[in-house]
C-alpha cells in the first residue's frame, strides 16, 4: 500500500525559475549589488516561508525560557519530518531494486539526525527549577503525542498500533498513521530485497503482518553475516565508504553501514532525550501520564534493524 503524503499543497505565490544568463545580467544592472526591489512578496519568503515560521511560537507563559523549550520541540519536529522523508525515499529505491541509490538518502538522513540530536544543546541550560516555571501549564502535553515520531518509528520498523490511539479524533492523522502502519518499514524492504538477492528468508517473515513489530529471525541475522564476509566484497578491513569497492556483495554491505549509521544517530536521539528528561524532572511522572523517566528507558529497549546488530556478534 502507498503511504500518504504529507506535504501541504504549493502556495498560491510561485517562485520564478531564473536562468544563469538571466542571473548574470541581473547582477550586470544591478552593478554587482542584490537586487532590493520586488513586485510582491520577496522569493525567499515565498519559497522557505520564513515569516509564517517565525508566527508558529505561541508561548503559554511570560516566562524567557520557554521559547527555547517550544522552538526546539518545533526544530526536532522538522528533523523528524525530514528523516522521514529520506526513510521514505530509500524504501522507493530499495523497492525498485536500487540499492546504490538508496545510499544517498539513508546518509542524508543520518546527516539530519546528527543535526536533530545537536539541537538538544539548546535545552541543556535548563534546571528543573527552570522547567517547573513553565511545566505545569503543558497540561497533557507531550512529545509522546507527537504525530510525525510516531511515523518516523514505524518507518524505521519499531512498531505499536496502540501509539497511534491518541490521535483517533483527528481523522486525517490517524489515517496517515494507519496508512504507514499497513505499509512495510525500511526493515521490511531491506529483508525482502535481501530475499530477491537469494539470501534464505523464510517464507513467514517474508509474509508477516507488517504492522506488527518486526520479530529479529535468525535466517535474516545469517544473510548479514554472510554480507559482510563476503570475500568479494572487500578487504574486510574497511568500512563506510572505501568497504567493498569491488564485487558484488560491496552494496549490500554499504546498505548495512548506512542502515547502522541511521539506527545508531536515531538511538542517539532516544539516549539523549532521556538524559535531558533526567536533567530536567528526574523520575517524576511525566505529563503524558507515563511514569515518565522508567517508561522512556523501557521504550528505548526496542532495537532498530535488529539482526544487523545481532548478526556482529557471529562476524
Ligand atoms: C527536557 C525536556 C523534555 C522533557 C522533560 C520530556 C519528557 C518526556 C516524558 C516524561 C516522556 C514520556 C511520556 C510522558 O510524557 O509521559 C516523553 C516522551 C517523548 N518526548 Fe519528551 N521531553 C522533553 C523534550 C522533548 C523534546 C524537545 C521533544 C521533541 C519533539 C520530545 C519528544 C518526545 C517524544 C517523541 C516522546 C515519545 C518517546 C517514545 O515514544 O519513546 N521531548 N518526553
Amino acid at each position: 500500500m502507498e503511504q500518504t503524503d504529507l506535504r501541504v499543497p504549493a502556495p498560491a505565490t510561485v517562485v520564478r525559475p531564473a536562468t544563469p544568463r538571466q542571473r548574470a545580467a541581473r547582477a550586470a544592472r544591478n552593478g554587482g549589488e542584490p537586487t532590493l526591489d520586488f513586485a510582491d512578496r520577496v522569493p525567499y519568503d515565498a519559497y522557505v516561508h520564513a515569516s509564517t515560521l517565525h508566527r508558529l511560537q505561541q508561548p503559554l507563559s511570560d516566562d524567557p525560557g520557554e521559547m527555547s523549550f517550544l522552538m526546539v520541540s518545533q526544530i526536532m519536529e522538522l528533523y523528524f519530518g525530514l528523516t522521514r522523508h529520506e526513510l521514505r525515499e530509500a524504501q522507493r529505491c530499495l523497492r525498485a531494486d536500487r540499492v546504490r541509490a538508496a545510499l544517498a538518502p539513508l546518509r542524508r538522513a543520518a546527516l539530519h539526525l546528527e543535526g536533530l540530536n545537536a539541537a538538544w544543546k539548546g535545552l541543556r541550560w535548563m534546571t528543573p527549577a527552570d522547567f517547573n516555571r513553565f511545566r505545569n501549564l503543558l497540561g497533557e502535553g507531550s512529545g509522546f503525542q507527537s504525530a510525525m515520531y510516531r511515523h518516523l518509528e514505524f518507518t524505521l520498523g519499531l512498531r505499536d498500533a496502540a501509539l497511534i490511539r491518541p490521535f483517533r479524533r483527528q481523522a486525517e492523522v490517524h489515517a496517515e498513521l494507519r496508512a504507514t502502519l499497513a505499509a512495510p518499514s525500511l526493515w521490511d524492504d531491506v529483508v525482502a530485497l535481501l530475499a530477491r538477492r537469494g539470501f534464505a528468508v523464510p517464507a513467514e517473515v517474508l509474509g508477516r503482518d507488517v504492522a506488527e513489530e518486526h520479530r529479529p529471525h535468525p535466517a535474516v541475522e545469517a544473510a548479514w553475516v554472510a554480507i559482510y564476509d563476503d570475500e568479494e566484497a572487500g578487504d574486510g578491513e574497511t568500512t563506510g565508504e572505501e568497504a567493498g569497492a569491488g564485487g558484488p556483495g560491496d552494496e549490500l554491505r554499504l546498505l548495512g553501514e548506512a542502515l547502522a549509521e541511521v539506527a545508531e544517530q536515531f538511538g542517539d536521539w532516544r539516549w539523549n532525550h532521556v538524559k535531558a528528561v533526567q536533567r530536567t524532572m528526574g523520575a517524576k511522572v511525566g505529563s503524558g501520564g507515563s511514569a515518565g523517566l522508567a517508561w522512556l528507558q523501557r521504550s528505548m529497549a526496542r532495537v532498530v534493524f535488529p539482526e544487523l546488530w545481532s548478526a556482529r556478534t557471529a562476524m
